[in-house]
């Protein structure tokens, strides 16, 4: 064997003479005389051909092997039309690494029974495509938030308080203290401007969602920054760039596995070329109602009313100035407010083809009257929020951010049907195993 192994899409790319590779049987079939193997590995998979002629020792072995054992093949590499993948390789030498019996996962399998076996299920061409364009997503935030001058800043995830509303808090028993899973990091990256000034993270956040939908997720991945002197119209920039820098990269990059995911390229192309609209929440419910579907105001938008208004559009939307009582309790009050009632300067942006809210931002209330108001509102402690309103005794300045739900974005830009494939091991009120 020789020692320098390819990937497979390195191997065709050299496209003739001697290669070494080295994977997963992915397919086989093949008479007693010829076998024919479908070679994975993490980059293209390879259809191989062996003869019994040139294996006669070995041939008990090749002729056993089964769907994903690990092996090594030499031989020559040719182009070939008929190959799944346009090429093949006429092995010279094999070698058996790992046997394979019975693998567990095939195209009858129910949901359920692929995600008790989603460990063996990441080896599939459609997650190892949906991961490869994770981590383009993941890569274009950082990048983007570096260019501009963004440090990578981390909070805790084991937290005393709430930020988000009660009701969706995991409890932790710290050594008999209750505590609880990080809704955010936003109570602990508001001080963190102050050294830094401009910030974001990307760390997992926790809700105790008890919706079963294609939308939630208990443990997500937040992307978050903060950043201080900028005000409203700044975070909604922000999103917006990050959002067709997001899109660029993997348009850039992710050709092959849209592809495989049969996910339209084209779809994704507006994004880059068109402003996202932006419309207040009482716009926002004047359009729907020329739809049809009346809300009255106050009430926040539900799944279905933003998937309304992400059908009238191809690109994201941002939705600002939502009425008071539905926002959490450190958004900023507006100055001006529609007759209908108090609004706040936070925004959501909402995705196409109905993939729901992927960012939520605000700027920050400095009053810490209004924020002590609005906590004893929500039947929360001011007292227990010592630490966050000394954000606003010493040196207070203008300042705002956001979160987006990172496997929101993988699900719409990849137009998965369920959330939980856009990461390795989802976490949902029914799904903690494996
Ligand atoms: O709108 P949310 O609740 O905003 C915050 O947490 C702010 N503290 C962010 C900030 O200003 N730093 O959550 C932000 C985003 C949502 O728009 C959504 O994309 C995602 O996080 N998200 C979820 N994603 C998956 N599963 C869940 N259960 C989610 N809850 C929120
Ligand atoms: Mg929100």
């Amino acid at each position: 064997m020789k020692t320098k192994f390819l990937s497979i899409t390195e191997a065709m790319n050299q496209g003739k003479g001697e290669v070494a590779i080295r994977g997963w049987v992915y397919r086989e079939r093949g008479s007693n005389k010829l076998k024919f193997i479908v070679l994975r590995d993490s980059t293209n998979i390879i259809q191989c051909v062996l003869e019994k002629e040139k294996f006669k020792k070995q041939w008990s072995d090749i002729d056993k092997l089964q769907i994903e054992a690990s092996i090594e093949i030499e031989g020559e590499i040719k182009k070939e039309d008929r190959a799944p993948s346009g090429f093949e390789i006429h092995a010279k030498k094999f070698n058996l690494v790992g046997e394979s019996i019975e693998f567990p996962i095939n195209k009858d399998l129910n949901e359920e029974l692929l995600g008790d076996r989603r460990h063996l299920w990441l080896r599939s061409r459609k997650m190892t495509a949906i991961m490869k364009i994770r981590d383009t997503i993941l890569d274009a935030m950082r990048e983007h938030w570096h260019k501009k001058g963004f440090y990578e800043f981390n909070t805790p995830s084991i937290i005393g308080l709430q930020c988000e509303g009660g009701a969706t808090l995991f409890d932790v028993d710290y050594f008999g203290k209750k505590l609880h899973l990080a809704q955010t990091w936003q109570l602990h990256a508001e001080p963190g401007i102050f050294g830094l000034e401009k910030i974001f993270t990307i760390q997992p956040s926790f809700r105790a969602e008890k919706s079963k939908t294609s939308r939630h997720l208990t443990e997500f991945w937040h992307a978050e920054m903060e950043v201080a002197w900028e005000k409203f119209p700044y975070l909604q920039d922000d999103a917006e760039e990050l959002i067709k820098h997001i899109v660029k990269k993997v348009l850039e990059k992710n050709e092959e596995e849209l592809k495989i995911l049969e996910r339209n390229p084209s779809k994704l192309k507006p994004i880059l070329k068109k402003r996202f609209p932006r419309m207040t929440y009482t716009e926002a419910l004047k359009i729907l109602e020329q739809k049809k579907m009346k809300i009255s105001w106050g009430k926040d938008l539900r799944t279905i009313e933003e998937d309304k208004l992400s059908e009238l559009y191809d690109t994201p939307i941002i939705v600002t100035h939502y009425p008071k009582d539905v926002k959490a309790f450190y958004m900023k009050e507006a100055e001006e407010h529609p007759k209908e009632g108090k609004v706040v300067l936070g925004f959501d942006m909402i995705a196409p083809d109905g993939y729901g809210e992927i960012v939520g931002a605000s700027q920050r209330e400095e009053s810490i009257e209004k924020l002590s108001q609005n906590l004893k509102n929500q039947g929360e402690k001011p007292e227990d929020y010592e630490f966050y309103f000394d954000t606003r005794r010493y040196g207070s300045v203008p300042h705002g951010g956001y979160g987006m739900g990172v496997e929101r974005v993988i699900s719409w830009i990849c137009g998965l049907d369920t959330i939980k494939d856009a990461m390795p091991y989802p976490r949902t009120m029914t799904r903690f195993y494996p």
